[in-house]
């Protein structure tokens, strides 16, 4: 039976994140029965743009997290780009109720031993290593790189094309931009920014915003 899939955010990560739900279809076809997404204000280019592809706007955030939606489902996923957003939104879902399926696109490269825990989306061309391990919720968006032992917390945004070396820690909410690099055995910490193209080069403090190469 297809797991009845309720997408949280309308935005343009959502639409990712049905891209990377059409793949699974095309090589598992019928593992999720997509109901639509909840958001609590739409845009109305996500509106159109989503109905486009035959996906409606179903219920409010609130309605998901209150279990007023008016429709069953058994699973959910946060297609949120926002690490600080998505974190408040897992803190606040009933995760002992529905739970949030890990989703691997099948043109991703997962290593051996590494462990992708509920409600991690990997897009198409990202490459994870051995021995990682992906927290709650994390995102790995196209082309990024996870190197080895990588341990990477709750909510983090790894951005288009980031490297991320082996053995570094990242805390959880951490957003790492676009094309940044962060060498190896380093510390990223919890809330932290590291900007698009930035070169970490030494641990970054926990809510510290940092750019440029090296980063600071
Ligand atoms: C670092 C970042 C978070 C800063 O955002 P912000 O706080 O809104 O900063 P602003 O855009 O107001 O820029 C502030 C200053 O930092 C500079 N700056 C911004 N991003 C920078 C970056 N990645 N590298 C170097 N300098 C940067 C700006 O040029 C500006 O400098 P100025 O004051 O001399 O003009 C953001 O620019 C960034 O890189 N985010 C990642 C985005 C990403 O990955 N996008 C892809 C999404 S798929």
């Amino acid at each position: 039976m297809s797991i009845r899939l309720i997408v949280l955010g309308a935005g343009g990560f959502a639409r990712e994140t049905l891209d990377v739900l059409d793949a699974l279809e095309e090589v598992d076809p019928g593992r999720f029965d997509v109901l639509g997404v909840v958001d609590d204000g739409p845009a109305e280019h996500s509106i159109g743009v989503l109905a486009a592809r035959g996906v409606e706007v179903i219920g409010s955030v609130s309605d998901l997290l209150n279990d007023e939606l008016a429709v069953e489902f058994d699973a959910y996923v946060i297609a949120i780009g926002s690490p600080r957003v998505r974190l408040e939104l897992a803190e606040r879902m009933p995760g002992e109720i529905r739970p949030a399926p890990a989703l691997i696109h099948p043109l991703a490269s997962l290593g051996t031993d590494t462990r992708c825990d509920a409600g991690v989306i990997v897009c198409a061309g990202a490459v994870v290593s051995a021995n990682v391990t992906l927290g709650p919720h994390t995102h790995v968006n196209p082309n990024a790189t996870i190197g080895h032992d990588a341990v990477l917390g709750r909510a983090v945004s790894v951005n288009p094309a980031a490297v991320v070396s082996g053995g570094v820690v990242v805390g959880d909410g951490v957003l790492l931009g676009a094309s940044s690099v962060v060498l190896q055995g380093l510390t990223v910490g919890g809330g932290a920014v590291v900007g698009a193209a930035a070169c970490v080069t030494h641990d970054v403090a926990p809510a510290l915003t940092v750019v440029g190469v090296p980063a600071r």
